[in-house]
């Protein structure tokens, strides 16, 4: 793990108008005035399906990077299980979303991708001045299964989305180590998600919520349960599942090819993502109670 600081980015500025993200470019943009810093209309999410169908474009916030999450998401995450000046943590950043929500909400936020050129789109979201709070954004280049820049029992929130093992690789171009979109098997990244949940566990406070977006597949016209295996991992390290979200999918790329495919072979689209929730436990915190949460034999 190594730091990318600001200057790194603005070094990077001066040779570099885009990145190529999966074969996609993205710019790196000046965002010049910003006048729009939150959400037109924003209620916290109430139940346990959430859908956003026209994900949210204040700020910084866009689409373009492939396969990054509604805003939305890490807001309501941030507002619900954190306090102002608490420190987020999202180890597979991608276009720093989390992060970007971090600083309108004035929270601290550290971000992690194992890709330079994420950083990168990450560093020019943030790349705004905002007035209203005074936060501390980091960025580091960096391997979510091994956080060690990251002190233990340091972090009030962690808020991530892993790649779904290889349904959309992040860097096809150039083969980059430790990339958990480019493993050969779900089991590879099963393995991935097993070092990932350890050590969310370690940097996390006791009483403190990691919450992890993670979608299913399909493969030979039958589902792929990814979700509730990465699930099992957490809970064998120690996390109560505290929610477990539906979060429903709008058409992306990948499915509109599959649309067809779907037509022709008989088999139902996969239209939702799980967002589990988690809860490492508090200091001598009697478990006993929260057992049917918990890791089962
Ligand atoms: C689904 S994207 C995250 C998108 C992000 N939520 C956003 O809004 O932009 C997954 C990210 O995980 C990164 N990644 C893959 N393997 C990783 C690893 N071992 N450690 C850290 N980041 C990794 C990829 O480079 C990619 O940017």
């Amino acid at each position: 793990m190594r730091e990318v600081t600001r200057e790194e980015y603005q070094e990077f500025l001066k040779t570099h108008k885009e990145v190529i993200i999966e074969e996609t470019p993205v710019k790196l943009v000046n965002w010049g005035k910003i006048s729009l810093f939150e959400p037109k209309e924003f209620a916290l999410e109430k139940t346990t399906v959430w859908s956003f169908e026209n994900r949210g474009k204040w700020a910084t916030h866009r689409g373009n990077y492939r396969a990054n999450w509604a805003p939305e998401i890490p807001r309501n995450l941030i507002l619900r299980y954190t306090n102002p000046g608490g420190l987020v943590l999202d180890q597979m950043v991608g276009s720093g979303t989390t992060l970007v929500e971090c600083k309108l909400l004035g929270r601290d936020g550290v971000g992690v991708d194992i890709n330079l050129d994420a950083i990168m789109v990450a560093w020019n979201r943030l790349d705004f001045t905002y007035a209203a709070t005074n936060t501390v954004q980091k960025l580091y280049q960096g391997d979510a299964r091994h956080l060690n820049l990251i002190e233990k029992e340091s972090i009030d929130l962690i808020a991530t989305h892993p790649p779904y093992a290889n349904i959309v690789p992040f860097s096809k171009q150039k083969k980059i180590e430790g990339d958990l979109s480019q493993v050969r098997s779900i089991g590879e990244f099963i393995a991935g998600m097993r070092e990932i949940a350890n050590e969310s566990f370690r940097v996390l406070k006791p009483g403190k919520h990691c919450a992890i977006l993670v979608g299913d597949t399909h493969r030979h016209k039958h589902y792929v349960p990814i979700a509730y295996r990465v699930m099992e991992t957490f809970l064998d390290v120690g996390f109560i599942l505290r929610e477990d979200v539906i979060k429903r999918q709008w058409h992306t790329q990948t499915m509109r090819g599959r649309w067809k495919e779907s037509c022709d072979h008989n088999f139902l689209l996969t239209y939702h993502e799980h967002l589990f929730i988690f809860r490492k436990p508090d200091k001598n915190e009697k478990l006993s109670k929260f057992k049917e949460s918990m890791k089962w034999h």
